[in-house]
């Protein structure tokens, strides 16, 4: 797509109703409070033209969603590998994603939104593959009521993990400063970006229960346990699922090791100083450890308790165990 191309809203379409939106800082970030949610201020005006039905939905369109640091890159590199490869084999050594990061494989619907652009999405082949860090109850409702086509992967993580991946990022993006304390606390009383946390998962855990053939729920943790099984289920719910003759030829496999932290790592696009398309930050930053129960090496077991404790309270009752 040309992005400079692309027609631009005007910035202004709704600066009066985010300047009445309650305000924070939070982890070193300007944050407005929109309908029950914390948004970077620089996308507000963006998230609200979003949920105000900026988005006219295309039959076959996928929509990745998440918290930040949950495990969003790999489900983008898993499900663009999935749904690619027909036109895009995982061995090919022109594959993209041996020459774009993931993110710039899977565009996220705010920034397109914040910069007015938002137009660029329409011009994305079909199927459009598309992310969003936004809660369920603020994407366009023409995207999730019960007629919508759309269908949605939520990836979530536990929560310690997440938090001890985000304070890295962010401490490696310009906060060096930035204390675990100040996150872990924003994740505590709800005011990180994207938060509350509990009601950002139930969101999209709600509808994952009610209409499992438009929401596929999945963990971080289940992916680390049994990668080609999740991308079996991705391929089964995108009604893409694997003929006998991919299984005799072990794509699944090729599609895992395409996607693995330590292939992906190792690609130039990936390395300490790329910047793309749709990402400002550094992009060897997205890959990290990988791994399940980091937080055990930052946090005490009196914190990682606590926060335990609080994320059960809000999600008792809704069957969903992090
Ligand atoms: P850690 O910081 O705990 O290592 P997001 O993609 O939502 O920003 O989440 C980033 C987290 O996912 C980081 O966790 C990163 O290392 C991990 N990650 C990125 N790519 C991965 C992959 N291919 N396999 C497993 N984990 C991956």
């Amino acid at each position: 797509v040309d992005v400079e191309a692309t027609p631009v809203r005007p910035p202004t379409e709704h600066s009066a109703v985010v300047s009445a939106l309650p305000a924070r800082l939070s982890n070193g970030q300007q944050l407005r409070c929109y309908q029950g949610f914390w948004v970077f201020e620089s996308w507000a005006q963006g998230v609200v033209a979003m949920h105000r039905g900026g988005l006219v939905p295309r039959a076959g369109d996928v929509l990745l969603a998440s918290l930040p640091k949950s495990g969003t890159t790999w489900l983008k590199a898993l499900a663009f590998a999935t749904m690619a490869r027909r036109a895009c084999p995982p061995a090919s050594a022109d594959h993209p994603l041996r020459r774009l990061n993931p993110h710039d494989c899977v565009p996220l619907l705010e920034r397109p939104f914040a910069t007015g652009r938002d137009a660029l999405l329409d011009e994305l082949p079909s199927p459009r593959l598309m992310c969003t860090h936004m809660p369920l109850s603020l994407l366009p409702a023409t995207m999730v009521d019960g007629n919508s086509n759309t269908k949605i992967i939520y990836i979530c993580r536990d929560q310690k993990d997440r938090l001890i991946s985000l304070w890295h990022f962010l401490k490696r993006n310009g906060l060096e400063d930035l204390s675990l304390q100040e996150v872990y606390e924003s994740i505590c009383d709800g005011t990180c970006f994207a938060g509350p946390v509990w009601d950002h998962m139930l969101g999209y855990w709600r509808v994952s229960k009610t209409d499992p053939s438009r929401l596929l729920f999945l963990k971080y943790e289940e992916i680390l346990q049994d990668p080609a099984n999740t991308v079996r289920k991705l391929a089964q719910f995108v009604r893409q699922p694997f003929s006998d003759t991919e299984e005799e030829a072990s794509i699944v496999a090729e599609i895992v090791k395409l996607c693995s932290l330590e292939n992906l790592r190792s690609q130039t696009a990936n390395r300490a100083g790329i910047q793309g398309m749709f990402i400002k930050f550094s992009h060897d930053s997205y890959f990290r450890k990988g791994v399940a129960g980091d937080w055990r090496n930052h946090m005490t077991r009196e914190m990682g308790e606590r926060l335990d404790s609080i994320i059960r309270g809000k999600l008792c009752g809704s069957g969903l165990t992090i």
